[in-house]
């Protein structure tokens, strides 16, 4: 048989073996071959088990496999799977352990965010009790651009205490508070779970930290351990809001006067979603968490881009001395990512034309997480490096506002233009 398949092809002219040839994929494309294979299996397994009673699993397997081949085939959802019966699965296996594949061969120590393997690994070494030394000299990349350091002094002072604080309130404030310089971001039960926001609230108030509730507002879970609180109020109020989504004053006093509530931050944008609100999804939108935030359960829970309770610089420092004094006097600042350069500036302006000053003001990075963003999003917003040098055009603000920064090398900006005068600086 094989001969005269042989003696036919040797015959055929030059033209007829191109055709033949242009027509191969049309006929059987080579992406069949893996679906091919597994009929030869079965096949074969047949041939196996008539001619000597073995094969029974190698049926079975090709069985399984002519089936899921079927299944790919006919499928409509997956391009990859129609096309590519049966070894299209290859991609997704693999796609499912790239992160693993990339974090143990290819990925550097130093590589990755937010952490680092080799940042993750201290952290593992310190709470073993291992020794978190190494030996020789550092494995940063010195060189590199942007390489980021702290500077240290030449005459280190002797600390007294190695829990470092920082009266924040100023002279409009009535109640001061002794923050840490370590405590925790915004982080909204909603996006975290009942135990991670108990978890959170019991280390703060072992570590004598402030614990941000997010603008998900304080929970029940907020209240077990009595960790100290800044209750973030964002752009929909929650656990302090009118029906229609507005401000509602008596509710907010009612919340901010709870001794356990240290500092109220007014939210107007995070890194992650710049200029954008947010969305928590109906289905997610449990008794537990409507609870918190004031809001009918099971439906989308919505905080919009901007907020209602004012809308220019000026009118945000109203609302700041508003939210201060319905608090009985505790340090009330904000929360903002920086956009635009000048929007900033307006908001130096106001604080220089009203007298009215926040008490303290946290900026995020585009570089910073959240729950859900949008990634659509990614790459809006001022680099926290970026926004330093446009914190010090302040014209004399600095000893009324206390700036959470993070460790930066220094660098100095000195020129102050002029303000304009609302957000948007027309
Ligand atoms: C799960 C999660 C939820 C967050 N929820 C809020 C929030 O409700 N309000 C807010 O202002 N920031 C929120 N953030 C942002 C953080 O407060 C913080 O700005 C960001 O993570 C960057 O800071 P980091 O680099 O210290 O993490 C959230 C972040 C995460 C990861």
């Amino acid at each position: 048989m094989f001969k005269r398949i042989k003696n036919k092809v040797t015959n055929w002219s030059p033209t007829q073996i191109k055709t033949m040839a242009a027509q191969m994929p049309k006929e059987f494309p080579p992406r069949y071959i893996a679906l091919a294979c597994c009929g030869f299996l079965v096949l074969l397994s047949l041939f196996t088990i008539i001619g000597f009673g073995v094969g029974w699993l190698t049926i079975l397997i090709g069985l399984v496999l002519c089936a899921v081949g079927y299944y790919d085939l006919t499928q409509t959802k997956h391009a990859v799977l129609r096309n590519y019966p049966v070894i299209g699965h290859l991609r997704y296996m693999l796609e499912y352990i790239r992160p693993e594949m990339r974090q143990y061969f290819v990925e550097s120590d130093k590589e990755a965010a937010p952490f680092s393997r080799a940042q993750r690994s201290l952290v593992y070494q310190r709470a073993k009790g291992e020794s978190d030394k190494q030996p020789f000299g550092t494995q940063l990349d010195v060189k590199a651009p942007g390489f980021e350091w702290i500077n240290h002094s030449m005459q280190p002072s002797v600390l007294k205490s190695h829990d470092f604080r920082i009266t924040i309130g100023g002279e409009q404030c009535q109640q001061p508070y002794s923050a840490s310089i370590f405590n925790i971001s915004a982080l909204s039960f909603g996006a975290l779970s009942a135990n991670a926001i108990l978890a959170l609230n019991k280390g703060a108030q072992q570590g004598g930290f402030a614990h941000d509730t997010g603008e998900g507002s304080i929970s029940q879970h907020h209240r077990v351990h009595g960790g100290d609180l800044i209750w973030e109020i964002g752009s929909g109020y929650f656990g302090c809001r009118n029906n229609d989504g507005t401000f509602n004053e008596s509710e907010f006093a009612d919340n901010a006067k709870l001794p356990q509530v240290k500092m109220i931050e007014i939210k107007l944008s995070q890194g992650a979603k710049p200029g954008h609100g947010g969305v928590l999804p109906g289905a997610k939108v449990t008794a537990e968490i409507a609870a918190a935030r004031g809001v009918p359960q099971g439906v989308d829970c919505i905080s919009p881009a901007s907020h209602s309770a004012f809308s220019t610089p000026v009118e945000m420092m109203q609302f700041i001395d508003k939210l201060r004094k319905l608090s009985g006097g505790k340090p009330t600042g904000f929360k903002l990512c920086i956009g635009h350069a000048w929007e900033w500036f307006a908001m130096v302006k106001a604080m220089l034309q009203t007298g009215i000053t926040p008490d303290f003001i946290v900026v995020d990075g585009a570089e910073g997480g959240t729950g859900a963003a949008p990634l659509s999003h990614d790459g809006a917003g001022c680099r926290l490096v970026q926004f330093r040098p446009r914190f010090h055009v302040c014209c004399g603000l600095h000893s009324v506002a206390k700036l959470p920064y993070r460790h930066l090398p220094h660098r100095c900006h000195h020129t102050r233009p002029t303000p304009p005068t609302g957000f948007g600086g027309t």
